[in-house]
């Protein structure tokens, strides 16, 4: 996969879309409902073996083989939300046949948004919403205040050794124990984070702060290690100085630098996987050449069949033509997935994923479980 160059094939808005999404409702409701066969709960030898030669190269990996003894690792899900999460009947199939000592729930919404019986579907996200949820400007420093608070909260839980950001349109593209298993199984974190030899985005007056060989660019759906979570909510002088400096009006975008340049200021890109987890398809047809135009395509229910899915999730590399560097997704030495989400997924595209069986195993224990 060409970073940012793969073509949007199969787009159609078809006038059948609505009739369709009723029928997949249907669908979805019968999937969800599949007889209980068998749930494969995994052992934690399947994670517990970091590889060796990634331990060697730094002492203070948090990894997990540090909490022996103590609870269960959690996967902390950060979820960056305008209001709702409109694709809640998603999590709840993927939350569903997971342990909870396994995972923590984190909501930043709109302040004073509820999420509860009225306003979620799920269970799952009842009270999950921060206290301390501040209003956010797209493209604006509060964005990334949002996240910041997002991991401050999830850090109180000292279980919580993975921090995955997530979007109100962003989907599972498989069962939690399979993306359970390959968070843990890495000791870096996943940041997609680049050089732009033509980027215009730094600005000088950042120099005395940010140094212009630290700057980077990349893709704000970040999963982190709890070191890296700590270093991002305990900055306080890359963040002010990105409230003053990076600005729409001088063409910058808080989230898509800060993470990334304040993680090569601590020297951290040794402990990185420089790929995101996260899928996203770019709309190129607004223009061919400008590629500041692309923008995220938001897939449709056409777009989300099953062959479209596994091509999405056959991807085992990126290539980052700035740096002219292939990444590789493995996991010790075996290729694996690159991608275990995708955004952006319409209601209608959900659905289609969930009734086109992808991700269907987990499914199946919704009749263990009959309460929303
Ligand atoms: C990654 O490797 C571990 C063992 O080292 C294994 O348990 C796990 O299933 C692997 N994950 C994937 C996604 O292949
Ligand atoms: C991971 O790497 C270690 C050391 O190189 C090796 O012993 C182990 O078998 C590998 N595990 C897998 C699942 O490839
Ligand atoms: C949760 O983790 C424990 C071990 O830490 C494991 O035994 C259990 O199968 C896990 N459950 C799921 C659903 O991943
Ligand atoms: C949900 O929260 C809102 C706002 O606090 C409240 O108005 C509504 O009654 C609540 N609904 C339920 C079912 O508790
Ligand atoms: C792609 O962008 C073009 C031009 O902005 C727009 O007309 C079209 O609807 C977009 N397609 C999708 C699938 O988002
Ligand atoms: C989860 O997904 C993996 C890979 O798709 C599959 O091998 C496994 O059987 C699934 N586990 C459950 C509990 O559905």
């Amino acid at each position: 996969m060409k970073k940012k160059g793969l073509a949007p094939g199969g787009i159609s808005w078809s006038a059948w879309k609505l009739h369709v999404i009723v029928v997949s409702l249907t669908l979805t409701i019968v999937v969800c409902m599949l007889p209980f066969l068998s749930l494969h709960r995994f052992s934690p030898s399947h994670y517990s073996q970091i590889p060796s030669s990634r331990r060697s190269l730094h002492s203070n990996w948090d990894s997990i083989t540090l909490h022996e003894g103590q609870p269960n690792p959690k996967v902390a899900f950060l979820f960056l939300a305008r209001r709702h999460l409109p694709l809640d009947f998603v999590w709840k199939c993927f939350f569903q046949n997971s342990d909870t000592a396994n995972y923590s729930i984190y909501i930043h919404s709109e302040p004073g948004f509820v999420f509860n019986e009225s306003t979620t579907r799920t269970r799952f996200f009842h009270d999950r919403q921060l206290k301390n949820s501040i209003k956010v400007g797209w493209g604006e420093a509060s964005m990334i205040g949002a996240e910041r608070l997002l991991l401050k909260e999830a850090l109180k839980d000292s279980a919580n050794t993975r921090f995955v950001l997530l979007s109100e349109s962003c989907i599972p593209l498989y069962n939690f124990s399979y993306i359970y298993t390959y968070l843990m199984a890495s000791p870096r974190s996943f940041v997609d984070s680049f050089l732009d030899e033509k980027e215009l985005r730094y600005n000088p007056n950042m120099a005395p702060y940010i140094p212009m060989s630290k700057w980077r660019k990349g893709s704000q759906w970040i999963t982190l290690i709890r070191k890296h979570a700590e270093v991002v909510a305990d900055d306080d002088v890359v963040f002010p100085v990105f409230k003053m400096f990076c600005k729409k009006r001088y063409n910058c975008i808080p989230d898509e630098h800060y993470v990334q340049t304040l993680l090569a200021m601590h020297d951290s890109d040794g402990e990185l996987e420089r790929r995101t987890i996260t899928y996203t398809e770019w709309n190129q047809s607004a223009s061919n050449m400008d590629k500041n135009s692309w923008h995220p395509m938001t897939f449709s229910y056409a777009d989300a069949g099953p062959d479209k899915i596994k091509r999405i999730k056959d991807i085992d590399n990126v290539y980052y033509d700035t740096e002219y560097r292939t990444e590789w997704c493995h996991n010790n030495s075996t290729l694996v997935p690159c991608f275990l989400f995708a955004r952006k997924f319409s209601q209608g595209a959900a659905m289609h994923l969930l009734s086109g069986g992808v991700i269907s195993q987990f499914d199946a224990s919704a009749l263990m479980d009959p309460t929303p």
